[in-house]
């Protein structure tokens, strides 16, 4: 087992050609969980009209493949958490997958597979999650696109024990087992890991120690934590998890030890954010004058600029941050509190509910 692995690892390393994994710039999320939205034609027009050149989608949706062929459109792939148990037991399961959801759309510009999103460790799906990566990935290198497609997985940032302030990061001590191999598994892939990146959640769990406007990412907001000054809580949230990694990696050096690979060096990429434009009606997180519209504006415009320069862990601008914004359109039968329903940057009628510029 132990030299099967390590063989693994050399062979990805040998081959794997070193390049910066992340490819910036703001996507966004076509969650489908609505009984009125626009065709998946009528979505596609709205991405390219708009100027959206990143797509996340959570499940390999034919039609939707099918609709971006040819576009140039870069895809996050996503496979359920309820599907990756036969990926995790079975090599030939994972082949096959790459084979119906990635070769059969040549002209698919896919970019990441999301193993999994927000696993809960302690859930049933938990324990596959690292097993799926390692087959999923393995069977891309195998059908020769390994090359241009990041395996990883999409993580909650309640995974992290301590966020504040960013450089102290570090995981829960309860999830270790779960996290560590992932992280060592992205370091000897040179994939980031996903986060979900909210500061909207941050902020309504702790109105008391945090300023709405830094919340929404304005400028002149900052803070100074751990004294570095932080211009926004996406930058904290975001580096808080590349700390996490960090302290991981650290106690956990590579196999190459000439590699400059590992503490240091983690990355994170954002594969969803957002702001509820609207409360839905639910009265009990007396959150009216945070869910407007006006504040999904101003995060999500917000979010534009920041997105063009390094976070204060990693500053510089030749590190572009990736991220997705959570969502296309208002889900309709999106589960949970009723602000679930309202993330949508468009209507279900396809218009846009407030001005938002990709560039
Ligand atoms: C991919 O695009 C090429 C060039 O436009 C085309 O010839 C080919 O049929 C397309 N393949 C598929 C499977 O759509
Ligand atoms: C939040 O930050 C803004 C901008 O720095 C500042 O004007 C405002 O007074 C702060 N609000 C609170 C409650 O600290």
């Amino acid at each position: 087992m132990a030299t099967t692995a390590t063989h693994f690892i050399i062979t990805s390393l040998l081959i794997v050609i070193s390049l910066d994994f992340t490819f910036g710039g703001v996507g966004v999320c076509f969650g489908r969980l609505g009984n009125n939205l626009p065709s998946v034609q009528t979505t596609i027009a709205l991405y390219k009209k708009y100027n959206i050149r990143s797509m996340r989608l959570y499940d390999p949706h034919p039609p939707t493949l099918r609709a971006l062929a040819g576009t140039g459109i870069r895809l996050m792939l996503g496979i359920p958490n309820d599907r990756l148990r036969p990926l995790a037991n079975c090599p030939d399961a994972a082949t096959t997958w790459v084979r119906t959801n990635i070769l059969t759309y040549p002209n698919v510009t896919f970019r990441y597979i999301s193993v999994g999103n927000e696993v809960d460790p302690d859930s049933d799906p938990g324990r596959f999650v690292l097993p799926a990566m390692q087959n999923i990935y393995r069977a891309i290198r195998a059908a020769r696109v390994g090359g241009r497609i990041r395996v990883s997985t999409s993580i909650k940032t309640d995974l992290l024990e301590r966020s504040y302030p960013p450089q102290a990061g570090e995981f829960k001590c309860s999830v270790n087992w779960y996290i560590r191999p992932i992280v060592e598994f992205l370091r000897d892939t040179r994939a980031p890991l996903l986060a979900n990146v909210y500061p909207y959640f941050a902020y309504i769990n702790d109105r008391r120690n945090i300023n709405l406007s830094y919340a929404l990412l304005q400028p002149n907001s900052g803070v100074v934590a751990g004294g570095v000054y932080y211009d926004n809580l996406y930058y904290a949230i975001l580096d808080a998890v590349e700390a996490a990694m960090d302290r991981i990696l650290a106690a956990s050096p590579s196999l190459f030890s000439d590699q400059k690979q590992s503490a240091g060096s983690s990355r994170a990429a954002g594969s969803e954010t957002g702001w509820p434009s609207s409360t839905g009606g639910t009265t009990a997180l007396d959150d009216g004058d945070v869910n407007t519209v006006e504040n999904a504006r101003i995060y999500n415009n917000n979010l534009m600029r920041i997105v063009k320069s390094g976070t204060p862990r990693r500053p510089g601008r030749r590190r572009r941050l990736e991220t997705y914004i959570f969502a296309m359109f208002d889900e309709n039968l999106k589960p949970g509190p009723a602000y679930e329903r309202h993330f949508g940057i468009f209507s279900p009628d396809a218009r846009p509910k407030y001005p938002l510029r990709f560039r």
